[in-house]
């Protein structure tokens, strides 16, 4: 829920609080799991990598990198208009995402303690960074006058339950197209410096390497787990998971064109380069990518985004409800059968290449 340091609402709400972003299929979600099966885990066949990786994660690299410098002291009223609203619903949906992952993690590490305690550590690590990034993003809000509550977002929001396998695979790509999405950014604005309109985008280059880390322990725990990539079954479920978080990622994109326009940035390049990059990097972990490369990969994605801006139009009207919805129908229909069109382009077999992946 956002909180208005400066205009009170009335309402039902506490006073000095607005309505947070309304739940969409599109904002970042909150996650519950079956903690009994999650601590029941055999991770021994990766046991070695994992302890690798909790060492990492205890050694701290960015323990001194999310601080407010120098840069930060000043007033930002100069972002304005259509940009100030494309950036606050950035730095809002970023830091509910972020939020999400500590909860998640923290409470992992809460019921795995004695019972798997490799697991218990390491998501106790990662609850700490996410906790940072959440942190910080907070602090950018305030910038611009606004803050999430997070305890009352804690308690509000919809958790979603996702067996322990469903948050592997979910968690991962989610950590590894978020590692793409901010070093992205960083590079560009590195090479166009007068694009850079706030000093957070300077501090993703280490923040992503955050990322980075949580990935490749999720990729390890992935790979402990025969059953998650051996089989046809889990092949299927690879490849919904993969076209969830890039169909996702897409309508998110481009509903956001306008903040990335405001740092120089196309949408449409973009969006496809995270997904690419992102796709390549699944290939060390899951069985198999998407075709990326198929001439109706992007095309369908990117009709499903036009699509979703019609729906947003339509929700956002005053007609009645009836009328909205007979009117949305053959709008989700025609996207359920694009995404249908692209989860059978015939996939690119990974384990082949395990070899030859770096
Ligand atoms: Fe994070
Ligand atoms: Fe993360």
């Amino acid at each position: 829920m956002v909180k208005s340091l400066e205009t009170p609402e009335p309402g039902l709400l506490k006073p000095g609080v607005k309505a947070p972003v309304q739940e969409t299929l599109l904002t970042p979600r909150f996650y519950t799991t079956d903690f009994e099966a999650a601590a029941q885990l055999d991770i021994s066949p990766q046991e070695e990598e994992l302890q690798a990786i909790v060492e990492e994660l205890r050694a701290d690299y960015n323990r001194h990198h999310f601080v407010r410098d120098e840069e930060f002291k000043q007033c930002w009223d100069h972002i304005d208009g259509e940009t100030r609203l494309a950036f606050i619903d950035f730095l809002e949906r970023s830091c509910t995402s972020e939020f999400s992952g500590f909860l998640l993690f923290k409470e992992l590490s809460r019921r795995l303690k004695n019972r798997n305690p490799i697991l218990a550590e390491a998501f106790n690590f990662m609850a700490r960074d996410e906790a940072r990034h959440a942190g910080f993003l907070n602090k950018s809000m305030t910038d611009f006058n606004l803050s999430l509550d997070l305890s009352y977002l804690t308690k509000n929001r919809t958790y979603t339950f996702f067996p322990p396998e469903w948050i592997i695979y979910a968690v991962y790509l989610s950590e590894k197209i978020g590692y793409w999405r901010y070093i992205l950014v960083y590079r560009h604005l590195q090479k166009h410096p007068e694009h850079q309109i706030y000093p957070l985008f300077r501090k993703f280059e280490s923040w992503c390497q955050d990322e980075n880390r949580h990935g490749d322990f999720f990729k390890a725990l992935l790979r402990s787990q025969p059953q998650l990539w051996n089989n046809w079954k889990a092949r299927l479920w690879v490849r919904f998971f993969l076209l969830s978080v890039f169909a996702t990622h897409t309508l998110t994109v481009f509903e956001r064109a306008k903040f990335y326009q405001s740092i120089g940035i196309d949408p449409r390049e973009y969006n496809t380069r995270v997904i690419q990059e992102t796709n390549n990097t699944a290939a060390r972990a899951f069985p198999l990518t998407l075709n990326t490369n198929h001439p109706d990969f992007f095309r369908r994605l990117e009709q499903c985004s036009d699509l979703n801006l019609k729906l947003a139009e339509i929700n956002n009207s005053n007609r009645p409800k009836i009328v909205k919805f007979c009117q949305k129908l053959p709008l989700i229909a025609s996207i359920v059968g694009h995404l249908l069109q692209i989860y059978l382009i015939k996939a690119v077999d990974a384990e082949s290449l395990r070899g030859t992946v770096h």
